[in-house]
Parts: C-alpha cells; sequence; structure tokens
C-alpha cells in the first residue's frame, strides 16, 4: 500500500506512523507531509528513515492506496478535496468534514459499515466523542439512550505539541501561556474550544452533535461541560446516562458494556496515567442512581483511541484488514 500522512510531525501524525508499524500495516510506500520549516527532517518508520515533504497541492494530484489527514481543519478544507478529487481515500482527523451530511463519520467498531464501499473523504470523530459513544453504543441498541450528561477531564496533548510543551515549562516554574487562556499547571480550565452563543462551546457542539451523527439517533440530548486537566496522555470522562427503556438492574448495563468492542470494563478505578500508550477504552465505577439513569467513568488515550487508532482502524477496515 501506498500512504501519506498529512501532519506527520505532529502529536496525531507520529503516533498514526507509530500505529501503523505496532499493527503491522503492509505499507510498501510511506509518504510524510508537513509545513515548510519541517521539509528535509526525517522521521523514522520501521527501522527506515523518512524524508519529511513541504505538503504542496501537486503532492496530493498523486495516487495513494490512502492519505491520513492530521495538520488542522484549515489544511484539511485546502487539500483533502484536491486529494479525493484526485480519486484519493483521505481520513481526515479535523473537524473540517464531520457534519457534512454526506461525508461519513467513522467509528469502526459502531458504523464502520457505512463506508465500505464508499471513496472519498472519511470524517474521524473528535476524541471526547469516539471514547463515549464506543463506552456507550451497546447500552445504546438495547435501551435507547434519551440523555447524556457529560464532564470531560482532558488532557493538554488534545491541543497537539505546543500545548505538551505548555504545561511541561509551567511545571518548570516558566511564566508562560499561550495555547491555554489560563495557566494550566497546578489548574483546571473548564472552557475548551470558543464559547457559542448558547454558551456551549464549541468542543462541546461537537460531542452533542456528532454523537448523534455517529449513533444515527438525532432525538439522543448531550450535556457536555468541557474541562482541560494539567494531565499529558489521556481524556477522562464523567457520565451520567438515562435510558428510555428501563434497564433495571445495573448488571444489564454492564452486560452491554462488556459486549462493546475495544472497551473494557473494570471494577477498579482506572485513570489515565495508566492507560496512555493503549488501544482500548476503559470503564469503571459503574453505578445505578435508578431504572432509567446510571453513572460511569471512562479514560483512552485521546492520541491514540481518539485520534490515530481509530484512523488505522477505518484503513484496516477499508481492506478487509478489521
Ligand atoms: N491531539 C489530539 O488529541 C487530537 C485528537 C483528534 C483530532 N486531532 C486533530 O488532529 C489535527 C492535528 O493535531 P495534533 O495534535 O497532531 O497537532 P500538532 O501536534 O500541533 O501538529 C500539527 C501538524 O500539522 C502540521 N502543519 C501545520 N501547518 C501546516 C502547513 N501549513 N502545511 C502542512 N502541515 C502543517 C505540523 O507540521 P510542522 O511540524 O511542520 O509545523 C504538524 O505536523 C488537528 O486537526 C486536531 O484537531 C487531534
Amino acid at each position: 500500500m501506498k500512504i501519506g500522512i498529512v501532519g506527520a510531525t505532529g502529536e496525531v501524525g507520529r503516533t498514526m506512523i507509530k500505529v501503523l508499524e505496532e499493527f503491522k500495516i503492509p505499507v510498501k510506500k510511506l509518504r510524510l507531509f508537513a509545513s515548510k520549516k519541517s521539509s528535509g527532517k526525517t522521521l523514522i518508520f520501521n527501522n527506515t528513515k523518512i524524508i519529511i515533504e513541504e505538503l504542496t497541492e501537486n503532492t496530493m494530484k498523486e495516487k495513494y492506496d490512502f492519505l491520513l489527514f492530521s495538520a488542522g481543519s484549515n489544511i484539511s478544507k485546502t487539500f483533502a478535496p484536491i486529494a479525493a478529487k484526485y480519486g484519493n481515500i483521505v481520513i481526515d482527523n479535523s473537524s473540517a468534514f464531520r457534519m457534512e451530511e454526506d461525508i461519513p463519520l467513522v467509528v469502526p467498531e459502531i458504523n464502520g459499515n457505512i463506508v465500505k464501499n464508499y471513496q472519498g473523504i472519511i470524517a474521524n470523530p473528535n476524541c471526547s466523542t469516539i471514547q463515549m459513544v464506543l463506552s456507550l453504543y451497546k447500552v445504546h441498541e438495547q435501551f435507547g439512550i434519551d440523555e447524556i450528561f457529560v464532564s470531560t477531564y482532558q488532557a493538554v496533548s488534545g491541543a497537539g505539541h505546543k500545548a505538551i510543551a505548555e504545561l511541561q515549562k509551567q511545571i518548570n516554574g516558566e511564566n508562560i501561556t499561550s495555547v491555554f487562556p489560563k495557566p494550566i499547571a497546578h489548574n483546571v480550565i473548564p472552557l475548551i474550544g470558543d464559547t457559542t452563543t448558547d454558551g456551549f462551546t464549541t468542543e462541546e457542539h461537537k460531542m452533542i452533535n456528532e454523537t448523534r451523527k455517529i449513533l444515527n439517533d438525532y432525538s439522543i440530548n448531550v450535556y457536555p461541560t468541557t474541562v482541560r486537566v494539567p494531565v499529558f496522555y489521556g481524556h477522562s470522562e464523567s457520565i451520567v446516562v438515562k435510558t428510555k427503556i428501563p434497564f433495571n438492574e445495573i448488571s444489564n448495563v454492564e452486560k452491554a458494556i462488556r459486549k462493546s468492542k475495544d472497551v473494557i470494563l473494570k471494577n477498579e478505578v482506572i485513570t489515565p496515567i495508566e492507560i496512555a500508550g493503549s488501544d482500548y477504552v476503559y470503564v469503571s465505577r459503574l453505578r445505578k442512581i435508578d431504572e432509567t439513569r446510571f453513572a460511569l467513568w471512562n479514560v483512552a488515550d485521546n492520541i491514540r483511541v481518539g485520534a490515530a487508532t481509530n484512523a488505522i482502524r477505518i484503513l484496516m477496515l477499508k481492506v478487509g484488514l478489521l
């Protein structure tokens, strides 16, 4: 297979290279693209140095089996349609196309069937949404989800390479604030994205809209509060769910979660530091409120489950490896 990664030097891009290697994807040719400043530098794939190229229109007009984009929304909006027009399948990590009606928004374990015979741009959902819907899709299939109240505890790596450096510098005592609106070291910031007219943020709207699109049910109400915490890798979520059909006993919810692919239900509490580098969503602290409401805590590696691994699983699904 010939694969191109756009945004190869970023947090998600580097992890996609690692996941391709770890999952032993049969890659014959790997091309790496980033901004002009990275051009000529190298990254290692399967013990081979690969020279990073500057992203240009012409490079996107070549034929690839897959192009994996993770260089932000603006780059995707400019270059992904060119690549698609030239017959390429693009798997895009940005939010650029997620809510476009004719673009599939895919979590392979849940709705992978919609891309079986599809060519063009495929959108990878938002990281917080992926781990939430993975925890809940089997519950939704069985009992129908009415409402989800969710507070996120999102790692700084979700905001990219510069954000990781900002937390590290603040921990080291430097007084710099550029990526985040307030100091993030030793602090918590209950605002991710921009505030919109209804008071919810753009990040919260992603969780609302993308959950409905992935689960293909626009009656689900989602009430998120997205919060940045001083954790390097791994998003956590405190979730309260109300179902349409009573589940009666919490053991019935437990059984549904245990049937969910790539989700592990644990009795002991799981924290982000323990699951960084894993490709599973970990659910713990599952508890009953009443016959139609339960609460849980989930954690997942935001760069892997929430971005790189999901993208590679889409690729694997397309070539029959999943
Ligand atoms: N981090 C996450 O948890 C996460 C999860 C889901 C989705 N995403 C999405 O994935 C994308 C990348 O996120 P990230 O965390 O990997 O960001 P990042 O660490 O800041 O990396 C950004 C990447 O984009 C490249 N880039 C920037 N400007 C460019 C240009 N003009 N031309 C070509 N490449 C350019 C950078 O190349 P240089 O190194 O050359 O500047 C770098 O490779 C974003 O759309 C983000 O929303 C991230």
